[in-house]
């Protein structure tokens, strides 16, 4: 196998998910101490308030104790070269959620033993079943008291609708958390310590060892064999293959603060996910291996660095190899570029790098030419990667400066922020642009819109909250419509016409009702529910 396979075949990217504080962050921290990426825990995130933002990005983040953004961490474990996504622990960001697991060929969930299954890990669950990505499950907090692990398992299976397989099993919980069982080894690991903060160190044991009567208990040990009857003889057999189409997740139980069960969970998981996976480009697949290098991109980011005011374009490389000199071809601006300042992300710090191989996650400066989804590739190839869909917005403000003299911060601010894929902004027809239609999926983007307005571009906003539900496309078969007036279309008071920023008309509705109430008295109105590649 030449170097350049090596490279490839050693790479896992995963995306990280979870209801927020089921420890997505010390498990994280963990494996980051584990492949020596940090020195000592606390790195990512210290003590309560003084959150060091690796994975949390900004101001609001810290205030709310919630990633708003996703982060990208490279590190070294045990020969593999592993890319940690992270996602934003809120459903309102869902979206953003939804082009990470773009970028990842498998995901982590990772879930508090004492609350199981709860609100935001159905949603972000959601999200990953569209994609019918690899799921892991991490049942974290076994050193605090837990539910049945039985129950645990059973709960994942109604609520989300995964086949579960347990990998290990829990010896106790709490303080009597003594370590887990192997179903493949077959062997108990016991955990004996965990006083150097790295991993918790572990005796292995047969099951039918008497010694092990002596060290958990004799109580214990009966209950522990009883409990691996009743899974081996209700669990159906281990399948890979379903585990790698996302209908099988295997089930891990630890303790992310303690160490226990983490690094045997890491090991089982990299064992169990593939390389960089392939990526559809209509009609043609490009794998991993093939020699050119191509790239999307899966998330824009401005003013990460507030001293820089820089924005950053984030693309999963799919093929290849990256260098530094090369050039490259961005196919949606149609020109041949060398990327500026490329860069990952190791930890706290962002390094700059001259190479990077499929699998891995590139930021690059970019001076506003890319867009979520734009591909790019070896020049002389031409082939576009499938495109990532929005979410179509559920939720409106109208907005304006209340500063009219800012008005020219406000509009930067606001199509900055669209085009990272934030909110989505309309107008409406033949109007100026003093105020802006915003559509987001979730209000706490408002927040973050607002927050952003204030802190990055210095703007205070007027928000009017308006009554819509509904988008729907209108669809003009002429090649060069003219644009239509409200006065053109019978509406109900509830209905608004507007239009995007490309120039694309749509229609604004309060209710379903509406939607069929304009089809009905507009005859020959065609009005679509996706406009490009949306849901
Ligand atoms: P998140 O990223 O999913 O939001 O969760 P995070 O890792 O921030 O963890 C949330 C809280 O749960 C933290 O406590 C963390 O220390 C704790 N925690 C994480 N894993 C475990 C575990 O395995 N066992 C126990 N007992 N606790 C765990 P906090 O008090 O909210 O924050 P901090 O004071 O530790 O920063």
């Amino acid at each position: 196998m030449s170097r350049y396979e090596e490279e490839i075949k050693r790479r896992r990217t995963f995306a990280i998910i979870s209801h927020p504080d089921a420890g997505k962050t010390t498990l994280t921290e963990k494996f980051l101490l584990y492949g020596g990426a940090i020195a000592q825990a606390g790195q990512v995130k210290g003590k309560k308030n003084t959150r060091a933002a690796t994975s949390d990005w900004m101001e609001i983040e810290k205030q709310r104790g919630i990633s708003v953004t996703s982060s990208v961490m490279q590190f070294q474990y045990e020969g593999y070269c592993i890319n940690i996504l992270d996602t934003p622990g809120h459903q309102d960001f869902s979206e953003d959620t939804y082009r990470t697991l773009m970028a990842a060929d498998s995901a982590v969930m990772v879930i508090d033993g004492a609350k199981g299954v709860e609100a935001q890990t159905r949603k972000l669950f959601k999200v990953c079943a569209m994609r019918d990505i690899p799921i892991f499950t991490f049942i974290n907090k076994m050193d605090r008291e837990a539910r049945d692990p039985f129950e645990l398992c059973e709960e994942l299976e109604q609520e989300l609708g995964i086949e579960t397989y347990a990998m290990n099993w829990p010896i106790g919980c709490g303080k009597e958390f003594q370590g887990v069982y192997d179903r493949q080894a077959r062997k108990v690991i016991h955990f004996t310590s965990n006083t150097n903060a790295r991993a918790a160190t572990a005796t292995q044991i047969e099951p039918d060892d008497p010694a092990l009567a002596e060290l958990i208990g004799a109580g214990r040990r009966e209950r522990l064999v009883e409990e691996i009857e009743l899974l081996d003889g209700a669990s159906s057999d281990f399948d890979l293959e379903r585990v790698r189409h996302g209908k099988l997740s295997p089930v891990f139980f630890g303790s992310a603060l303690t160490n226990f069960g983490v690094e045997p969970f890491l090991e089982e998981f990299l064992k169990m996910t593939t390389s960089p996976l392939p990526r559809r480009a209509g009609d043609e697949v490009i794998d991993s291996f093939e020699d050119e290098f191509s790239a999307f991109v899966f998330k824009i980011q401005a003013n990460m660095n507030k001293a820089h005011r820089d924005r950053i374009a984030f693309m999963r490389i799919v093929s290849g190899k990256f260098e530094a000199d090369k050039e490259v071809y961005h196919i949606q601006g149609g020109k041949k570029l060398r990327l500026s300042r490329p860069q990952q992300l190791m930890a706290a710090e962002r390094e700059m790098i001259e190479e990077a191989y499929a699998g891995d996650i590139i930021g690059v400066f970019d001076p506003g030419i890319f867009a979520i989804g734009d591909t790019l590739c070896a020049p002389g190839r031409k082939f576009c990667f499938d495109p990532i869909p929005t979410f179509a917005p559920e939720h409106f403000e109208r907005i304006r400066s209340i500063d009219t003299m800012k008005r020219k911060q406000f509009l930067k601010g606001v199509e900055q922020i669209a085009q990272e894929g934030a909110i989505q902004i309309f107008k409406t027809p033949y109007s100026g642009m003093e105020e802006v239609i915003v559509g987001v999926v979730g209000t706490l983007q408002f927040d973050v819109l607002e927050y952003r307005l204030r802190s990055e571009y210095n703007v205070e906003l007027h928000k009017e909250t308006l009554p819509f539900e509904f988008l729907r496309w209108i669809v003009r078969e002429e090649e060069e419509p003219v644009p239509l007036k409200e006065e053109d279309l019978l509406l109900p008071n509830d209905a608004k016409l507007v239009e995007d920023y490309k120039g694309n008309q749509l229609l604004l509705f309060a209710s379903r009702w509406s939607i069929q109430w304009v089809l009905e008295r507009n005859k020959g109105l065609k009005l679509a529910e996706f406009g490009g590649a949306k849901f």
